[in-house]
């Protein structure tokens, strides 16, 4: 099961991630939850505790990762003829090598999380000194999007704090879930956002993926202010702004479900409610990468440089 928080810059993607993998590891201590901090600016590891400086550990889009766990994702593939042309929309075929998030020792989690009892974190990464205005946060996030594309999820979670804006439907990302949760403020320009990602999501047909959280209510009427934008049938609830996440933020707690509000705790567990009723459809998903993969690959600068990848596609792969 697939779960990502998107959103307007600020409106709490990565508060809530975190509160929701805290929440999903809790309850489902049998469960591996893989959190995924997607964003240029990293603040998941932070919110959960883990710090990443005192540890041996790698982004995953530093480019001796990306090599390397493409080329583990290869194996015996033999459609893709050379690493580079290992694209961002290149999907898994017989000979690739699949990463189970059921399996605590999948190469991923041993060579490029940190872990602490059932949670799994792994870090896209930011721009590396030097390369800042080199490259843009797309190539950073195809890493991301080729584990999503080589991976399986059943009987376990993976919860990704996107980054901000409309990156979130760039590339194949948007495929790869079971739902985008966007975290909306009682703010005019967060519902802006939101309207946005719906319009990309009729667009790109996933409309029924997109879902809404509210956050940072700190009246009635923030909360009525909410439920007048947004249609009922996207929203999971309004958590407010909550004094316990103020002091995670500022370093004064440590993250706490028990210090939640009861309103905010019943937030988490309506998300986790509305995600069990979704059935994992790993075909289907597979096909909507096929889609994307087939726009990207007839553009004209990707034929130029890499020539035709349509064979990448392999009709007998099944999960
Ligand atoms: N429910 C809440 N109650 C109190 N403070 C909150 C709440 N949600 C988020 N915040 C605070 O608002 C700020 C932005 O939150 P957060 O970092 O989660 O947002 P974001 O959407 O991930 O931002 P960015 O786009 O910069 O990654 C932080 O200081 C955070 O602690
Ligand atoms: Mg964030």
């Amino acid at each position: 099961m697939r779960i990502a928080f998107v959103g307007k810059g600020g409106s709490g993607k990565s508060a809530l991630s975190a509160l929701f993998v805290t929440y999903l590891s809790n309850k489902y201590p049998e469960k591996n939850v893989y959190a995924v901090d997607a964003d240029l600016n990293i603040h998941l590891p932070r919110y959960l505790g883990f710090k990443l400086k005192s540890e041996n550990f790698t982004y995953l889009s530093d480019s001796r990762s990306m090599q390397d766990i493409r080329n583990y994702l290869i194996n015996k593939n033999t459609r893709i003829k050379h690493v580079d042309h290992f694209r961002k929309t290149t999907p898994p075929a017989i000979g690739s090598n699949i990463v189970d998030l059921t399996d605590k020792n999948n190469y991923i989690f041993k060579n490029y999380a940190l872990n602490r009892k059932n949670i799994f974190l792994s870090v896209v990464g930011t721009y590396s000194k030097g390369k800042i205005g080199q490259s843009c946060y797309h190539d950073h996030l195809s890493i991301f999007e080729n584990i999503l594309s080589h991976s399986l999820d059943r009987n376990s979670y993976l919860v990704a704090d996107m980054v901000a804006g409309i990156d979130a439907f760039s590339g194949s990302l948007y495929a790869q879930f079971d739902v985008l949760i966007v975290v909306v403020e009682p703010s005019r320009a967060s519902f802006e956002v939101f309207d946005q990602y719906l319009d990309l999501a009729k667009e790109a047909d996933i409309q029924d993926l997109i879902r809404v959280v509210g956050n940072k209510a700190r009246s009635d009427d923030d909360v009525k202010y909410i439920l007048k934008l947004i249609s009922k049938k996207y929203l999971l609830g309004v958590f407010s702004y909550s004094k316990h996440v103020e002091n995670v933020d500022r370093g004064i707690e440590n993250l706490d479900l028990n210090k939640l509000e009861k309103n905010d705790f019943d937030v988490l567990a309506n998300i986790d409610a509305y995600i069990n009723k979704i059935v994992v459809d790993e075909n289907s998903r597979l096909k909507r990468l096929y889609d994307v993969h087939r726009k990207y690959v007839s553009q004209d600068y990707v034929l130029k440089r890499y020539g035709d990848l349509i064979s990448q596609i392999d009709n007998n792969f099944k999960f």
